[in-house]
């Protein structure tokens, strides 16, 4: 693997940082004028004014001769959309190979993979392409360099355990710590020993970098056993990318502000109206606050207000059609103020030009698990001095900016924690324990992880597989129950319904449910128009609870010929709607693949209850409390819960439900809900509910 290296190209100068031997490498100025057989067209010129440019050499030396390279750099210094493309120009893509870079988020698979195709001058979809999960744009003959999610990789792996086809694999915001990172750090830690030849990098914007390089420092038994080997140093390196930020003032609010929404709509207003040009970064937390604040500045900007005079407002969460993404890219109008209004992507995936105003929240939607209540919450939480930091510089690409922080310098000081926590370690591990289960780590406590994540929580998830009939008495998978539902790209949950499908002669129905529940959300936003929506809901309804009454609009969708203007008619989005007939269709071809006979049950809304408690029993709730909305318990955890006021079950209190997910706000609410008959709990999981656990009130 020396094609890249050119005879006479100067190799670059490695300093010992004096500590483990961990290598740092110093930019020297010849590395800046490594050949590379650029052009001198307009994007060339681009790609060689970001820092990482100038590390070209000294990347491709590294990634030659070690095997495994950090790189820290600034977001917006070019590590995502150069790195891959260095790569391929060295050669690592030829003879059949391809260079792999994953991605926490899916948004961000597709920003990074179109934007390298257009530097490329190649369709996306030949020579670059990205796959997430339900999507793949890449041509197996064509491919050379792959964007996919971190989690489709993992994937990947079930059917090539040493992911053989990739040279070079781009593990990016690795400092995000996402579950399936850690994961997959830990499994290719495993693969590096088996093949010499693959080449990691990890790269981030912030990271511990001398706690993943030990991670993946061999031990020292096996650098002596590998001591004779030819292949690349085990000693990983670190290389840190100079960043070029400029300087981005911070101001505080003088005291908390009690509506971060409304806040940060003033605040905008007021940059807008005292500030000069520059566009604007708000940091939301989700598509709800984001949708709501985008609708208070477009009204703003509908009646004319001369403080929002020329203020294009934008939404950016995953999740967003792709038309609408392409807006937020897009160069901001001469005379106008673009106003991005994100979620925690834009805080290091994503980079946007021109930004020179953010506004920062001071919250993030985050995981959080409890593993004693067994309940995991989506949550809206603090961010952490290292996040708030990331959004800040986001100001300061192209020239010196401005952050406005709502919460005051004490609350930064004093209470942000300084980083967050990886999201294994406040996760449910169900998830986890099942794909490394099915690639054959059978040990799964003495796995080695960037970050361990608890006992607790790793007996929970081995307890609820157990109960799942997906693992055996002995904890291996069971064949075909734990094979199958590993081989669905869905929660095991979720997958054991499809599998109880089968047998209950509903699988036609519950695909559709499925589909369904792997998206946000079926409806249009409801803010502003709640009446409205809760009408036209009421034309869905079932009496049976959430998942009916998605079969209900499936039909009547189908019925009206796909068509948008039904969809406007009756609150339903329509871009939600053909999301599920695509994953719809997906999650088809893998059933049929497992054997799965595609039958209807009809009218028989039994044996489709009976279906979803086969896979969500562990979510099972018993109403205590009559009226106005019930209170309810979860059976296991006799934890309070109540159900959500956008399922159609919202104030009908059937007796005993089961629930596809929390969420946390003042309460414990619980979202898409279905009715149940109590004897069927210990039916389906007669290890996980015995019979007195149910209680007197089960007749
Ligand atoms: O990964 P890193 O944050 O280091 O940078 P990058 O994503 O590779 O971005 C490098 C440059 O490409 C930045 O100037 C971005 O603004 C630009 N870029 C873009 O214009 N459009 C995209 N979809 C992605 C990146
Ligand atoms: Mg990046």
């Amino acid at each position: 693997m020396s094609q890249f290296w050119k005879p006479g190209g100067e190799r670059p100068q490695l300093l010992d940082d004096g500590e483990g031997g961990v290598l740092f490498f110093s930019p020297s100025a010849s590395s800046s004028s490594s050949s590379s057989g650029f052009g001198y067209g307009s994007i060339d010129k681009l790609r060689q004014r970001l820092p990482v440019y100038k590390y070209r050499t000294a990347i491709l030396y590294l990634v030659e001769t070690r095997a495994t390279t950090i790189i820290v750099g600034e977001t917006g210094s070019g590590k995502t959309t150069q790195i891959p493309q260095f790569l391929n120009e060295a050669g690592w893509a030829d003879g059949g190979r391809v260079i792999a870079c994953t991605q926490p988020r899916r948004l961000a698979v597709q920003a990074v993979a179109s934007r390298v195709a257009e530097e490329m001058g190649v369709k996306l979809g030949e020579e670059v392409g990205y796959t997430i999960r339900f999507e793949d744009v890449t041509n197996t003959d064509k491919t050379v360099v792959k964007f996919l999610t971190d989690g489709v990789l993992l994937r990947e792996m079930m059917d090539d355990p040493l992911l053989s086809k990739y040279s070079v694999i781009m593990v990016d915001e690795a400092h995000e710590r996402s579950i399936s990172t850690d994961i997959l750090l830990g499994l290719l830690r495993k693969i590096q020993r088996r093949r010499p030849d693959l080449r990691l990098i990890i790269s981030s914007a912030t990271i511990e970098a001398k706690s993943m390089a030990s991670f993946f420092r061999s031990s020292k038994r096996h650098q002596e056993a590998g001591a004779t080997d030819l292949g690349p140093s085990k000693e990983p390196a670190i290389l840190s990318v100079e960043g070029r930020g400029f300087n981005v003032e911070i101001h505080y609010v003088e005291e908390p502000v009690p509506d971060y929404v409304q806040a940060a709509v003033s605040t905008v207003l007021l940059i807008h109206d005292q500030e000069p040009a520059g566009d604007i970064l708000v940091f939301l937390t989700g598509q709800d606050d984001i949708d709501a604040a985008v609708r208070l500045l477009t009204e703003e900007v509908q009646s004319h207000g001369k403080k929002s005079h020329g203020l294009i407002v934008l939404p950016l969460f995953s999740g967003l059609p792709r038309a609408d993404q392409d807006l937020v890219f897009s160069p901001t109008p001469r005379g106008k103020r673009k106003v991005v209004i994100s979620t925690n992507i834009a805080e290091t995936s994503l980079t946007m030009e021109g930004v020179v105003y953010v506004v920062d929240s001071g919250f993030s939607k985050q995981r959080f698990y409890n593993p004693i209540s067994d309940i995991e919450n989506l949550v809206v939480a603090p961010i952490s001095k290292a996040s708030a930091r990331q959004r800040a510089g986001r100001a300061g690409r192209v020239r010196p900016g401005k952050c406005y922080r709502l919460y005051t310098e004490e609350y930064f000081v004093k209470q942000m924690s300084s980083e967050g926590i990886p999201e294994i370690q406040r996760s449910k591990l169900v998830s986890c324990v099942i794909q490394l289960k099915a690639l054959g780590i059978d040990n799964i406590l003495g796995f080695k992880w960037p970050a361990s994540p608890s006992s607790e929580a790793m007996i929970r998830a081995l307890e609820v597989l157990y109960s799942l009939g997906v693992l055996d008495d002995d904890a291996k998978l069971t064949s075909p129950v734990g094979f199958q539902v590993a081989e669905i790209p869905l929660d095991p949950m979720i997958s054991k319904m499809i599998l109880a499908s089968d047998q209950l002669g509903c699988a036609e129905e519950i695909l559709t449910i499925a589909a369904a529940l792997s998206i946000q959300s079926i409806w249009v936003s409801g803010r502003g128009m709640q009446k409205e929506l809760d009408e036209a809901k009421l034309r869905f309804a079932a009496a049976e609870g959430d998942h009916v009454t998605f079969l209900n609009v499936y039909k009547g969708f189908l019925q009206s010929g796909k068509s948008s203007d039904w969809c406007r008619r009756n609150f339903v989005n329509a871009h939600a709607m053909k999301k599920v007939i695509e994953i719809r269709a997906q999650l088809k071809r893998i059933a049929q693949r497992l054997g799965i006979v595609l039958k209807s049950c009809e009218s028989d809304m039994t044996v489709l209850r009976k279906a979803v408690t086969a896979g969500f029993f562990a979510n099972a709730c018993r109403l205590e409390a009559y009226g106005h909305n019930g209170m309810y318990k979860t059976v296991r955890g006799s934890q309070e819960v109540y159900i959500h006021p956008s399922s159609v079950l919202f104030r009908v209190n059937p007796k005993w439900v089961v629930y596809h997910s929390l969420v946390s706000t003042d309460r414990q609410y619980m979202q898409n809900v279905i009715t149940i008959e109590p004897s069927w709990l210990p039916e389906a999981a007669p290890h996980f509910y015995q019979q007195r656990q149910l209680g007197p009130s089960i007749h």
